[in-house]
């Protein structure tokens, strides 16, 4: 047996997966074959929530079947509303949207059936529950009512309906959307691989998103794009934003929305949601935002030689759109429940419990001395 310990996994290969891909000759990230730049360019995010809980970009008539499905699911419980209106005014987005999708797995009358079949409904449902959840959570934190969904409107236009009572303009929905796409699917990261840890003892689907939405709280996972925001407005104008990066990099401080652990040549999806940040802050007539992040990126670039991930042009994007700070991991999961799902899918068709070995380092054999 081979010893050696491979602290956080790195490089470890521990399962396979026909989800989605890093392919490192193109450096781009792929979804069922598809390149995630070709996707924001020709789909929208139901087509790619679509691809991603299937195997392939659906047709016309599977696809207006899925939004049909997606859009009648909407709804949550009386019940749940009223939780989610009793929720501690203080407590993070991220823990309640944690115990609204644990709450929903009670209400689901799948909820322990593991088929095939009952984990697509219960992908479905989680797909077009979770977002309205997310919404009344932003709503309700503000003091004010929670808005119905609106079965009229396509996915994205109708999350913004449900937080603010109005969809923006096309080009705004459209850099949203791209970000739902970006933010999908990545294979065996943090939260994707809890899901399928906790899938693997044969636990249900609910439980399982329940945890990955715990993992996708820390800073150094889907937190950092609240972290990014928390950054940008630290910094405040662009005549500080480099004093302020040398600062940190002085201070040996991370600094949030760059490095990763499978992209060491930059993360393949930042040109894109970059491009939709910088048509967001010009639909915004915003140019300092942009340009403090050039600085900022270019300041790491030129000191530590780290490149920023997708958090970094994601959370200035959902600054620009009015979404409070501490939903943007929120807004991450309301996109990547379908990789999530999609994962507990492919983990039940071929199980094996995942369950590593440790090397004990611990006090050495003792006898209780009484
Ligand atoms: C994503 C992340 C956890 C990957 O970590 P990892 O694969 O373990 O990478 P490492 O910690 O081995 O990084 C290599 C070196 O770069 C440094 N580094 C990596 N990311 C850094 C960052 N964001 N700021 C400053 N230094 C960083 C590390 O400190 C390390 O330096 P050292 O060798 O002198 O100790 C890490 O880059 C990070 O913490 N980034 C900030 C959080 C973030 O944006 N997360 C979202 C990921 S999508």
């Amino acid at each position: 047996m081979n010893n050696e310990i491979k602290k956080g996994l790195i490089g470890v290969i521990s399962d396979e997966t026909k989800i989605s891909e890093v392919m490192p000759d193109i450096n781009s990230l792929t979804y069922r074959g598809y390149t995630v730049q070709e996707l924001c360019e020709k789909c929208n995010f139901e087509e790619v929530a679509y691809l991603i809980l299937n195997d392939d970009l659906p047709n016309k008539n599977q696809l207006s079947e899925f939004k049909k499905n997606e859009r009648n699911n909407r709804e949550i419980s009386d019940n749940l509303k009223s939780i989610i209106k009793n929720y501690p005014k203080k407590a993070h987005p991220m823990d309640t949207t944690r115990t609204s999708i644990s709450h929903m797995g009670l209400e689901d009358p799948d909820a322990s059936n593991n088929s095939k079949e009952a984990n697509m409904r219960k992908s479905l449902r989680l797909l077009a529950k979770v977002s309205t959840a997310v919404a009344a959570n932003f709503r309700v934190r503000k003091g004010q009512d929670i808005i119905e969904p609106n079965n009229d409107l396509d996915f994205c236009e109708n999350f913004f309906h449900m937080c603010f009572g109005k969809v923006p303009s096309k080009e705004v929905v459209k850099a949203f959307d791209a970000s739902m796409t970006l933010y999908a699917e990545h294979s065996f990261n943090a939260s994707t691989f809890t899901s399928r840890v906790i899938t693997s003892s044969l636990s249900d689907m609910h439980g399982a998103v329940t945890g990955a939405v715990a993992s996708l709280k820390g800073p150094l996972h889907g937190g950092a794009n609240e972290a990014v925001a928390h950054m940008l407005n630290e910094v405040g104008s662009s005549d500080k934003a480099e004093e302020f990066i040398l600062n940190k990099i002085k201070n040996k401080e991370l600094i949030m929305g760059f490095g990763h652990r499978v992209y060491r040549n930059g993360d393949s999806r930042v040109p894109t949601m970059t491009e939709y940040f910088h048509k967001t802050a010009k639909y915004y007539k915003n140019s300092e935002l942009p340009k403090i992040s050039k600085i900022l990126e270019d300041t790491m670039l030129r000191e530590k030689n780290i490149k920023p991930n997708l958090d970094f042009p994601a959370g200035p994007t959902y600054l620009l759109m009015g979404f409070d700070i501490d939903f943007f991991t929120p807004i991450f999961i309301v996109s990547r429940i379908t990789g999530w799902c999609a994962h507990i899918m492919e983990q039940f068709e071929s199980n094996k419990l995942i369950r590593p070995l440790s090397k004990y380092t611990g006090t050495s054999h003792r006898k209780i001395s009484k």
